[in-house]
């Protein structure tokens, strides 16, 4: 990679050699005494960084010794019951984290004899380990010259060169591994990279930092520039736009749900769902962030005129009033944040649906649903309904 192209100068050979001296006799002397410092076997270490990409240092300790205790060997891991599983795991959240080391240890059992994978390539066919934790375990338990790319080395490196590039875009990674694979010493890269961690989370902590201390403050042209207040940069990503819709569960005399196929918005297009209209109402959040505009916001396009109404002009069929459901279903997408409301109705059989709106819908049994296309969002609100109607039985 060009790396001037980004208006990096990358240094002389004797600069990165001095550097990566000044940082391991920093790191023999300084670094933490941490329990995973004390192994080089893979799976441990693989251990430790999933956890540590979770929580704190300290709150990890106790929970890396239970784990390896109730799951001493990988083949452990991989025959592990669910709940064993999720109990050493409690606490620590995203359990879907620990359900991907599952079978990952899975995989290392079936695919590699056991054995764990030491190589980039491999590692990175491991379900749950991607560029960062492979580049740790890489470095750490094998010896390869690997950068682990995060959030805090992107920070660290930003400054060293004064890299002006957002580390919230994902794209722009590859530009802070590049550098990295510069400079990493090919002679300990697991001690260089867990220098840079070590050097990230505390000299160089996004909350308390203090860069006089820093063992390479000389390296760094944010120090030297007196430019370290503008680095990293991170763009804040937009809040997704809360939103509150309607969905009309609606049952014929047959049992059938009325389902509509989405053919006119781009988001969740060609799927099915139960018919859904948007509603104006402002939501809580937005009313306590738009005080000062909420009369503007009295005026919403379908204040005041009913649920039934709004939904017979747009799909041509009537009903009658209808029973709420309790609670709502909520989704998030990245740039839209939804609020469901749903109310059931029953209605008479309407052989001629087709005909009757420029919408298409179409009456299903429940027992069918399993082969129409569903979004995330309508298997949530299906759950909601199904839930709703086992406790009335
Ligand atoms: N954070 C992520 N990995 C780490 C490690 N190996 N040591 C310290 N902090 C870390």
């Amino acid at each position: 990679m060009d790396l001037e192209q980004y208006g990096i100068k990358m240094w002389s050979e004797e600069k990165i050699t001095s550097f990566q001296e000044k940082l391991l006799a920093w790191y023999d002397k300084e670094k933490r005494d941490l329990p995973w410092r004390h192994s080089n076997n893979p799976y441990h270490i693989w251990v430790s960084e999933i956890m540590l990409q979770q929580t704190r240092v300290d709150t990890v300790i106790p929970y890396y010794y239970r784990f390896l205790e109730t799951f001493p060997t990988i083949e452990s891991l991989a025959n592990a019951q669910e709940e064993e599983l999720l109990k050493v795991w409690e606490g620590l959240g995203y359990y879907s984290r620990v359900r991907n080391m599952q079978k990952a240890a899975q995989q290392i059992m079936e695919e590699y004899n056991g054995k764990f994978p030491d190589t980039m390539e491999e590692i990175q066919t491991l379900k749950g380990i991607g560029p960062y934790t492979a580049g740790a375990i890489a470095s750490i338990a094998f010896n390869l010259p690997e950068p682990a790319v995060d959030g805090n080395l992107m920070r660290v490196i930003s400054r060293l060169f004064e890299i002006g590039l957002d580390i919230g875009n994902p794209s722009n990674r590859k530009v802070f591994q590049a550098v990295a694979e510069k400079i990493i010493s090919k002679e300990r890269p697991g001690d260089f990279n867990q220098a840079l961690m070590d050097l990230g989370s505390d000299i160089e902590s996004p909350v308390t930092p203090h860069p006089e201390d820093s063992p390479v403050k000389e390296f760094s042209a944010a120090y030297l520039n007196g430019t370290m207040h503008l680095y990293p940069v991170k763009i804040p990503k937009k809040k997704p736009v809360p939103m509150k819709w309607q969905a009309f569960v609606i049952q014929n005399d047959k049992g059938q749900y009325l389902l509509e196929k989405n053919t006119y918005a781009d988001l969740l297009s060609g799927f099915w769902h139960f018919p859904l209209i948007r509603d104006y109402t402002p939501t809580e959040q937005q009313l306590s962030l738009l005080d000062e505009i909420a009369e503007d916001l009295e005026d919403y396009p379908n204040k005041n005129i009913p649920l039934e109404t709004q939904f017979e002009s747009i799909y041509q069929l009537k009903i009658q009033k209808g029973k709420k459901l309790k609670g709502e279903v909520k989704h998030i997408f990245s740039h839209q944040k939804w609020e469901i409301e749903l109310t059931k109705y029953q209605v008479q059989s309407y052989d001629e649906i087709e005909e009757l709106s420029d919408r298409e819908l179409r009456w299903v049994e429940a027992e069918e649903f399993y082969k129409m296309p569903f979004s995330k969002v309508q298997t949530k609100l299906w759950e909601h309904v199904s839930g709703q109607l086992e406790n009335n039985k």
